[in-house]
């Protein structure tokens, strides 16, 4: 007979990045670098609880399997590690450098420990890798940047060619005055005030962990837009922490959003749907981009979780996981320039098409007859609701147990109904509906679902709406079918990668 599963691997992750034990949050310095992608992370060496926050480390050759280094930069009695970026140092503007390799430049909040003169304070220090990665040290002159504040945060680097001008800019927040400061520095040492833009659109939380950065529209070069990132806490769209983003132009010095609805901090929750999100779950947060990604291509990944509960997931000797990483790109639609977002998907090399069903009529409840749980997986599927109410997926089904993916035709909209997924007493705020409007294309839905021990991630027309939710369900609920309320509807396909 199998050994139960204890406490630590029952709702272990298959394929999203863990620390093998303690807590995580934030993804933290993203960078690709000789063939490498880098993932460091907000983590506790000593527990299971948010504290002692430092640097740890993960490496990757393909953004889906990742081996865990030791930690990167340690929390010491002057100062914890706050999340941050980093920058591959090219041309050694830094000095770091040593016999000709280009340095790796961390750039992180210092938030200041009683130990220090500076205690209660934020500010942004340095720190480098001469090998790769493998080991960091402190730069001496830190901080190098200081503005006596007790809120100021969460730096995210990059290099601005600006033709006439290049150098480093850096975004980050003042969290409480909801602001984006941008400065900019030739070596990484030495800041100089550029602008600030904020407090615009959804400001009901702290902002906190900003990016900015360029993207095509369609792909083509000379039709970009710039992005900015803002993760917000609480006052996200499915409330508790979310990611919001503003999509305007960047001169080298100043953001002008073109997606400002309202400005200042006058947040009455009324227009929370015309703000741009970067995905309608509650457990995608602090998410930013890869400095450095091949190919031009912008990657993200974020905390799967919430701080309204984070801290008390029913998970054992490890606590927080990283989503998929994500492709973002812009599309012009209907006249107007959207985010679109791809995974990286895991079972791309790997995946097995498990079952696959060609179209049929769809009413009622339809179970999809798989061999074995219906767990850790992938499920592509395309609907034509047609005359009927509802059309969707039932997941991790048992006694009792149920997640409900559900696009409800009437009203437009896609939810993801984790109410009764399984545990989830152990915060108030966990049994939730999420929802997000979705569009039909010629009468079409498509889904792409990804489901691990203690999540869904739901990428719905092509990756144009996202909803994000962990779930933990108990180990019996692995039933999987599909279902239309009402008559009329078109189950197109549908296939099961494991
Ligand atoms: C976001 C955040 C950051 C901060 C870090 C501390 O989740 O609050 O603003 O740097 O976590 O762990």
């Amino acid at each position: 007979m199998a050994a139960a599963l204890t406490v630590d691997s029952r709702f272990r992750p298959e394929y999203h990045f863990t620390a093998a034990r303690n807590w995580l949050n934030d993804p933290n310095g993203l960078l690709y670098s000789n063939g490498v992608y880098h993932l460091f992370y907000q983590h506790n060496p000593h527990g299971v609880d948010w504290g002692n926050m430092s640097w740890g480390h993960a490496t990757s050759a393909d953004l889906v399997h990742w081996d865990e280094q030791p930690v990167a930069i340690m929390c010491d009695a002057q100062e914890a590690i706050f999340s941050g970026s980093a920058v591959v140092d090219v041309h050694n503007t830094s000095g770091f450098g040593t016999g000709g390799t280009a340095p790796l430049v961390a750039i992180y909040t210092s938030a200041y420990s009683a130990g220090s003169p500076l205690a209660g304070r934020q500010a942004q220090s340095l720190a480098y890798s001469t090998d790769d990665g493998a080991t960091w040290r402190k730069y001496a002159g830190n901080p190098v940047l200081d503005r006596a504040s007790a809120e100021f945060r969460d730096p995210k680097v990059f290099w601005y060619d600006g033709g006439v001008e290049s150098y480093w800019v850096m975004v980050a927040v003042e969290a409480v005055d909801r602001e984006v400061l941008l400065y900019k520095s030739h070596d990484l040492k030495t800041w100089d005030y550029l602008s600030t833009f904020g407090p615009a659109n959804a400001t009901g939380g702290v902002w906190e962990c900003p990016d900015l950065f360029e993207l095509p529209v369609d792909g083509e070069p000379g039709t970009s837009k710039w992005m900015l990132v803002v993760n917000l806490n609480p006052g996200g769209i499915a409330g508790g922490s979310g990611g919001q983003y503003f999509l305007g132009e960047f001169d080298g010095v100043r953001f002008r959003s073109e997606s400002t609805v309202t400005e200042g901090m006058q947040e009455d929750g009324s227009r929370m749907g015309e703000y741009g999100w970067l995905d309608w779950g509650r457990d995608y947060y602090a998410a930013v981009s890869f400095s450095n990604a091949p190919d031009g291509r912008r990657l993200m990944i974020g905390w799967m979780n919430n701080w309204q509960y984070g801290a008390l997931t029913p998970t054992g000797g490890w606590r927080g996981a990283m989503t998929l990483v994500r492709e973002v790109t812009l599309i012009r639609q209907s006249g107007q320039v959207v985010l679109k977002q791809q995974p990286v998907d895991p079972f791309a090399v790997t995946g097995d098409v498990v079952c696959s069903l060609p179209l049929r009529q769809l009413s009622g409840c339809f179970p999809i007859p798989l061999d074995g749980p219906a767990e850790v997986l992938r499920i592509d599927a395309e609907f034509v609701p047609g005359t009927a109410d509802e059309v969707g997926l039932v997941l991790r089904e048992g006694t009792g147990e149920r997640t409900v993916l559900a696009y409800n035709v009437a009203q437009g909209v896609l939810r993801l109904d984790r109410a009764a997924s399984g545990e989830t007493r152990f915060h108030e705020d966990f049994a939730s509906v999420e929802r997000v409007p979705v569009e039909l294309e010629n009468g079409r839905l498509r889904l792409q679902v990804f489901l691990d021990r203690c999540s869904v991630e739901v990428f719905a027309q092509d990756g144009l709406a996202t909803i994000t939710d962990q779930i933990f369900p108990s180990e019996t609920s692995t039933s999987l079918s599909a279902f239309a309320n009402g008559e009329g509807a078109t189950l197109v396909g549908l296939a099961v990668v494991r």
